[in-house]
């Protein structure tokens, strides 16, 4: 059997990148499946599991336990020709490991440099990030059952997996630790995708003509440091709304009034609009209420200045919402868990 002890009466404000301050009466940090299994034979319920804590709004305590994943390791499990499958510990840093990727000239993550957050919560919103989703690259996950420690294998399909969104935030919200993440990355003959426009900017910017794995990677942290706050410094979790999917005859509609609305095909025939642009329309962005605020160099994110409260941040964000649906009709969705 493994110790484990579950602490109390523990403060979150460490493990969650908004930098709120709520408090679990039960927690503990669990470095293998199982430690995870004896914890949950202890934890007083409800139980929650934190990775890196990058995408969750606290706006109350926490009544039952915090878990925080913990499970390490990066391992090369099969080789083909061009490319290999890699088996990631769901507690690994995200960006730890497309740095490893990279040093290691594996192809396919590149562009999702510098997300923050763990590899066991990537799945869970299906991250994305100039042109690219983890999907893409994913072959299946290894996750335990909070209810009964019960292992189980999550193929691609069996994920759900759409814009931000997948089974983890659905069907079966909550319930499940996710313990590893398989990827598949290329080897040789890989194809770097420079299609989004701010990464062919920047490698103009920066004097690269035929970019290497290593190039693209350094062309996104240098976007996302410039445009992103860095929550080591002002508490966020990246992009709190969802760019919304609203049918043809709505952009037409509000085009007659803003001409220059930005929006993107999809293939579905409808077209996504950036919630960012909407909001600093409404005369969002750089806007800030008591502790906090909507960024002021990217409308989407929503910011703690310092000793904001969940239901502070919680409150801006309906305001934006309501701003958004009175002046265009369209409602945003949160795109951050909000408990
Ligand atoms: N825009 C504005 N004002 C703003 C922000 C954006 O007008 O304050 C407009 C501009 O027209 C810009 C367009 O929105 O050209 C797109 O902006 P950007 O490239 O910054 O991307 P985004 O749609 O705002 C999405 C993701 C980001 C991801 C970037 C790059 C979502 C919810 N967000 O943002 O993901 O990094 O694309 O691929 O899809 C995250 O999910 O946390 C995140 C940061």
């Amino acid at each position: 059997m493994t110790d484990m002890t579950l602490a109390q009466n523990t403060s979150l404000l460490p493990y969650n990148t908004f930098g709120i301050e709520a408090r679990a009466a039960r927690y503990a940090e669990v470095q293998s499946a199982d430690a995870l299994r004896e914890a949950l034979r202890q934890a007083p319920h409800p139980v929650l599991v934190l990775g890196g804590g990058s995408n969750v709004l606290f706006t109350r305590d926490w009544p039952g336990t915090v878990l925080r994943n913990n499970i390490r390791g990066i391992e090369v499990v099969r080789r083909f020709k061009n490319r290999v499958w890699v088996r990631i510990g769901g507690g690994e840093n995200w960006h730890t490991f497309v740095q490893w990727a990279v040093a290691h000239h594996l192809g396919g993550v590149e562009n999702l440099s510098l997300i923050p957050g763990s590899v066991g919560a990537a799945p869970v919103q299906n991250i994305g990030a100039y042109g690219v989703e983890l999907k893409d690259v994913f072959v299946g996950l290894e996750a335990i059952e909070l209810a009964t420690g019960k292992s189980r294998h999550f193929s691609r399909p069996a994920c759900r997996f759409g814009y931000r969104d997948s089974v983890f935030k659905k069907a079966e919200k909550g319930r499940y630790c996710i313990t590893s993440v398989t990827l598949s990355l290329s080897t040789g003959n890989h194809r770097i995708n420079t299609s989004y426009g701010d990464i062919g900017k920047t490698l103009a910017d920066m004097q690269i003509s035929n970019p290497s794995i290593a190039d693209v990677s350094a062309a996104v942290v240098r976007i996302r440091t410039a445009k992103l706050p860095d929550p080591a410094r002002i508490g966020n979790c990246g992009s709190f709304f969802k760019n919304p999917e609203v049918p043809r005859s709505i952009l037409e509609k509000i085009q007659q009034q803003y001409p220059a609305l930005p929006h993107y095909g999809l293939p579905n025939g409808t077209v996504k609009i950036p919630a960012g642009w909407l909001i600093e329309q409404c005369g969002w962005k750089g806007k800030r209420t008591g502790n906090t605020g909507c960024y002021e160099k990217q409308a989407l994110v929503l910011v703690n200045y310092g000793g904001a409260t969940g239901q502070e941040v919680k409150t801006l964000a309906y305001a934006i919402i309501e701003s958004v649906e009175n002046t265009f009709g369209i409602q945003l969705e949160p795109e951050v868990n909000i408990l």
